[in-house]
Parts: C-alpha cells; sequence; structure tokens
C-alpha cells in the first residue's frame, strides 16, 4: 500500500503536517490518523528519535507486534510534536501525570509567540493511531476498533450512569453495540482530557450516546452548566473505527489529516 487509504470522513481538512505548526489557531485543535504497523526502515529511523527511558519501556513488551506498534506511536507522536514546536524530535521532553498521562516539558510546550502551551494526546486500536495537538487548556482522545462487545451490558453497569444505560437501552438492538463503543470512547476522551483513569474518572462525565447524534457532554459532576465548557466531536477515523475528542475550557474548532509517506506510511 503506497498512501494511507483516502477516507473522507472528517480526516480531510489538513492536507499535510508540513508547516501545520502555523495553522494552529488558538482555539484550534488538530487530530492527525496514521497506521502504527510501518516498513521496518521507517520504525529504525523512528526509534532514533526515542528516549533512553522510551526505548527501554517498549523494548520490554512481550510481543514484537507490541514492541513495534510503541516504538511507532511514540515516533510518530515526537514527529508530529516536533513540527509544531520547530524542536528536533529526539529533544523534545516528555513528562508524565500523576495517572500516566504524557505531556510536553512546560518550557518546550510554551515555546511560541502565542501565550498558551501546546497540549497532545494520543489514542491507539490495532492498526490506527490518533494524535490531537492544541493550544487548548485541556484535550483528550479516544479510538477503539469497532466490534461486538461480548456482554457489554455488564461493562456498561460497571461504567456507565444509569441514564446512559438507559438511553442504550432505549435504541432499537441493531444500534446499541454501536451506542456503547460511542458512549465508551466519549467519556474516555474527557477523563483523558483531565488526565485520569477510567475507573477512576467515567463516572464524573454524563455524555450522549446516540452514534448518529452529535456527540456532547450532558454533565459533569452532576452539574450541567459545568458541560457548557465541553466540546466533544465524535470521530471516525476510517472504516471500522470509532473515536472521541474532548476538549475544555474555550471554543474549539477541530481540524483532521492524515500523517502521509514519510510520517507513516504503512
Ligand atoms: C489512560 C487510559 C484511559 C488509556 O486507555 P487505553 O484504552 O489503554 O489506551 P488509549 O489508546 O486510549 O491511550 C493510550 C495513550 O494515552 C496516553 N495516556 C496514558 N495515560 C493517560 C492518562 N491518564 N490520561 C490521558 N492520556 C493518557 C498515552 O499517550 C498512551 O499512549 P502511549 O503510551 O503510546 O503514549 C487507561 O489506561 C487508564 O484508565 N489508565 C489509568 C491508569 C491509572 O489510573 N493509574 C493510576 C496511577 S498508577
Amino acid at each position: 500500500m503506497s498512501e494511507a487509504p483516502a477516507y473522507p470522513g472528517l480526516f480531510a481538512d489538513l492536507p499535510d503536517l508540513h508547516g501545520a505548526g502555523t495553522k494552529l489557531g488558538v482555539s484550534d485543535v488538530h487530530v492527525w490518523r496514521a497506521h502504527l504497523d510501518l516498513p521496518r526502515e521507517r520504525l529504525t529511523e523512528l526509534d532514533r528519535t526515542l528516549s533512553a527511558g522510551e526505548r527501554d519501556r517498549y523494548r520490554a513488551l512481550r510481543s514484537e507486534r507490541d514492541r513495534a506498534r510503541a516504538t511507532a506511536s511514540r515516533g510518530l507522536v515526537r514527529r508530529v510534536l516536533a513540527e509544531y514546536t520547530g524542536i528536533p524530535a529526539a529533544d523534545l521532553g516528555i513528562t508524565y501525570g500523576p495517572a500516566g498521562k504524557p505531556e510536553l516539558h512546560a518550557p518546550e510546550a510554551e515555546r511560541s509567540e502565542q501565550s498558551r502551551a501546546l497540549r497532545f494526546n494520543v489514542a491507539h486500536s490495532s492498526d490506527m493511531l490518533l494524535i490531537a495537538v492544541g493550544r487548548v487548556p485541556i484535550l483528550g482522545v479516544d479510538v477503539e476498533r469497532i466490534r461486538s462487545v461480548a456482554r457489554w451490558e455488564k461493562v456498561a453497569r460497571r461504567a456507565f450512569s444509569s441514564e446512559e444505560r438507559s438511553r442504550i437501552e432505549s435504541l432499537p438492538a441493531e444500534l446499541r453495540n454501536a451506542a456503547f463503543l460511542a458512549c465508551w470512547t466519549r467519556k474516555e476522551a474527557c477523563v483523558k482530557a483531565i488526565g485520569e483513569g477510567v475507573w477512576s474518572a467515567f463516572g464524573r462525565f454524563e455524555v450522549s450516546v446516540e452514534p448518529g447524534l452529535p456527540a456532547g457532554v450532558l454533565s459533569v459532576d452532576g452539574d450541567p452548566v459545568a458541560a457548557a465548557e465541553w466540546s466533544l466531536y465524535h470521530l471516525e477515523p476510517a472504516p471500522g473505527f470509532v473515536g472521541a475528542l474532548a476538549v475544555s475550557g474555550s471554543a474549539s474548532r477541530m481540524l483532521a489529516g492524515t500523517l502521509h509517506h514519510p510520517e507513516a506510511e504503512p
């Protein structure tokens, strides 16, 4: 395959990565999609940009495919952030929040004419990688491969509110699996935005669940007024994948694009 598949979806706004940093408006969020299964030569190039700590962590992964995908993911994240900051990929400092959220080291995040620090978040599922970048206060992204979720009702009982569950259950049977995945990715994008974890913070966000309707945060900690601070976007990065982007703290506009060769040619 010579190029990432041309799926129109929402991923046609950003033509290429080069110069993307200059196109990032103050309330814009850019979402890049890429394949993680890359040719060995490209992987070797990306591996060279990783920190020693990243390399050690990924080499400890058991399966060769997981090692390769972790290397591709972090290498592509560094490649994208290099374009936005003007700092070489290998020199970027990445720090971690208390629940593991990676962030740009503060002086590098703030290196810009603009006043707000550069934020990013990452999600992967199978061979699909999403990288969200913006100068908004906080953002989170999630993606899931669409599959039939065994015993989704049991998972929903543990992870969703009773209102979310009853809205899913009121849908025609053939839509419930898609609604489960839409609800999951929307809630996970929100908890990733605040840098927490699925089980610690899923209950804080009540979201819309209907797969065909616009995504939205309905309440935060039971407060519908606080939900107005949030923008939630439904993502369909490619056939067979569903995702969400959550942004808080300012009005936002999402633009999305595909990392083509030589960034991420499968
Ligand atoms: C963070 C979490 C939601 C990620 O979910 P997932 O479905 O496994 O993975 P995703 O593909 O959606 O996201 C993975 C990426 O999210 C980012 N990430 C990791 N932890 C994160 C967090 N707490 N918040 C936001 N983003 C996070 C990373 O970039 C990671 O990719 P990378 O390791 O290749 O850089 C999930 O692992 C979780 O709930 N973690 C909680 C951990 C926790 O509470 N720890 C307590 C302290 S030990």
